[in-house]
């Protein structure tokens, strides 16, 4: 029998990515590197559709058909490259390699000029909903050419998520454009979560609201416009009880935030694409303060918070959690138009025509990010060119949306600073907004200082030109 796919690395993403391949109709082959996991799949799982079962790369190949898809499911970094180094000797050209980790997509770029040097297709490809997504659908997200789409995206569109009869796949761009987008996806959703935390600290520091009756307000929202996968989940998170003590199991568990890397792969890019994705880097730094474990016990000790804590406990009540759920909402609005403003700028960086409607309509479904917001963003961008929106806030439904938070933000933040609960997304998107908004910002004094002491010169508002004043000289202005 031939395989119409082959897949290799069955830890549970590719396990369950070749499950899913195969209940959709195609023929999975299998391998991996001990075949003790491709025998314990095909045991629990192999009435499922048809699979082949092979023990060696050499095998996996041979059991293919023309062109050839072998489907990598190994840890992103040099296990990519070493199962590539292995595969390519096997493979004939118009064959195609295709790589559903979280790789960094500036090593997905080389890795596809690399081979395709070879003839060889290679396709980075972001996948998104964890191990419950990749089983029942996905998100997906496919870079590499254009040729390879076409002999590959039939199966992935497939076996993605279905948002009201569309597939949540669409091909994204060429070389590392799949990972790109995929690696902002996580930025976002770093994001995300780290506002969902604020709203969470607040409510229970200033407003006295325990988990289990968070869990109420969190399931509320979710019927509102924050509705999506992760205010869901965080419901189910907060009412969740520790078998062993009985308590909130959020009270157990260690407050210091892991992180694989995307996230800051996500703010790193940023800078070198100069788009200021402030939430996005601040939830990574959000997480790398949580996890100065010794630090902060240490700190904890010495600080203190400057607050009077004689003065009359202030009335946190319902409209605060009502304020707290437009600061979360604003918020999570800045994040995606940060994350969507940093896709356009490397686009330009890196030659990618991406289209953000498309990118939105494959976030609607399968992925983490989910969210009811998405159709809506999704629509903002389902335009002709010249009325797209320069930047998602500007898109009117979101416009709206923010003059209607303001208020209950600003005073979010203000609450935060007063009590000493950090905030840093609520108040940094904030932030961000009020610095597109001013007419006009201190970045002049900035320039001034920059040619005072480095004679970098500044620009003038009221003529053409680059300018210098002689600050060690008479101060007159020169043309630069
Ligand atoms: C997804 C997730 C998934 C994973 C990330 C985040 O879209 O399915 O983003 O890719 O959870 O790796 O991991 P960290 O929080 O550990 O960076």
């Amino acid at each position: 029998m031939t395989a119409d796919i082959g897949v290799t690395g069955l830890a549970v993403m590719g396990a369950n990515l070749a499950r899913n391949l195969a209940r959709n109709g195609f023929t999975v082959a299998l391998h991996n590197r001990s075949a003790a996991k491709t025998d314990a799949l095909l045991q629990a799982h192999g009435e499922e559709g048809a699979f082949v079962r092979t023990e060696t790369l050499t095998e996996l190949v041979e059991s293919l058909d023309r062109p050839r898809r072998v489907l990598l499911m190994v840890k992103a970094g040099s296990p990519v490259d070493a199962v590539i180094d292995e595969l390519v000797p096997l493979l004939d050209e118009g064959d195609i390699i295709i790589d559903g980790g979280n790789s960094f997509f500036e090593e997905t770029r080389r890795r596809e000029q690399s081979l395709r040097e070879r003839g060889i297709h290679f396709v980075g490809v972001g996948v998104s909903g964890g191990e419950e997504g990749a089983l029942n659908g996905p998100s997906i997200m496919p870079g590499g050419s254009e040729e390879s789409y076409a002999a590959l995206g039939p199966m992935l569109e497939r076996i993605a998520a279905d948002f009201h009869g569309e597939p949540c796949c669409a091909w994204i761009g060429t070389d590392g454009a799949g990972h790109y987008v995929k690696m902002v996806h996580n930025g976002i959703e770093y994001a995300d979560m780290q506002v969902i935390g604020e709203a969470y600290d607040l409510m229970r520091s200033l407003a006295g609201l325990e988990p289990a009756a968070q869990a109420e307000v969190f399931r509320e929202w979710n019927t509102t416009d924050l509705a999506s996968y992760l205010i869901e989940i965080t419901s189910e998170v907060l009412e969740q009880e520790d078998e062993i003590t009985g308590r909130p199991l959020v009270d157990v568990i260690v407050d210091a935030a892991g992180q694989k890397g995307t996230g800051r792969w996500t703010a790193i890019s940023a800078l070198e694409v100069g788009s200021p994705v402030t939430a996005i880097a601040e939830s990574v730094f959000a997480r790398s303060i949580s996890s100065q474990e010794d630090l902060r016990r240490r700190t904890t000790a010495v600080f203190s918070s400057g607050i009077d804590e004689h003065a009359p406990a202030p009335d946190y009540g319902p409209d605060f959690v009502e304020d707290v759920r437009k600061a979360l909402y604003a918020s999570k609005l800045v994040a995606y138009a940060q994350g969507l403003d940093m896709l356009v700028a490397a686009g330009e960086e890196y030659g990618w025509d991406l289209d953000l409607r498309s990118v939105a309509s494959l976030w609607r479904a399968g992925c983490i990010i989910r969210a009811d917001l998405l159709d809506t963003i999704m629509k903002a961008f389902e335009v002709p060119a010249s009325r797209r929106p320069a930047n998602l806030l500007l898109a009117e439904d979101f416009t709206e949306a923010i003059n209607e938070c303001l208020p209950a933000w600003r005073r979010v933040v203000a609450a935060a600073a007063t009590h000493g609960v950090p905030a840093p997304v609520f108040g940094s998107s904030l932030a961000y907004y009020d610095g597109l908004r001013r007419e006009r910002l201190p970045a002049s004094l900035t320039q001034g200082l920059r040619d005072y002491f480095g004679a970098h010169t500044y620009r003038r508002v009221d003529q053409e030109g680059t300018f210098h004043t002689l600050w060690s000289g008479d101060r007159g202005e020169v043309e630069a």
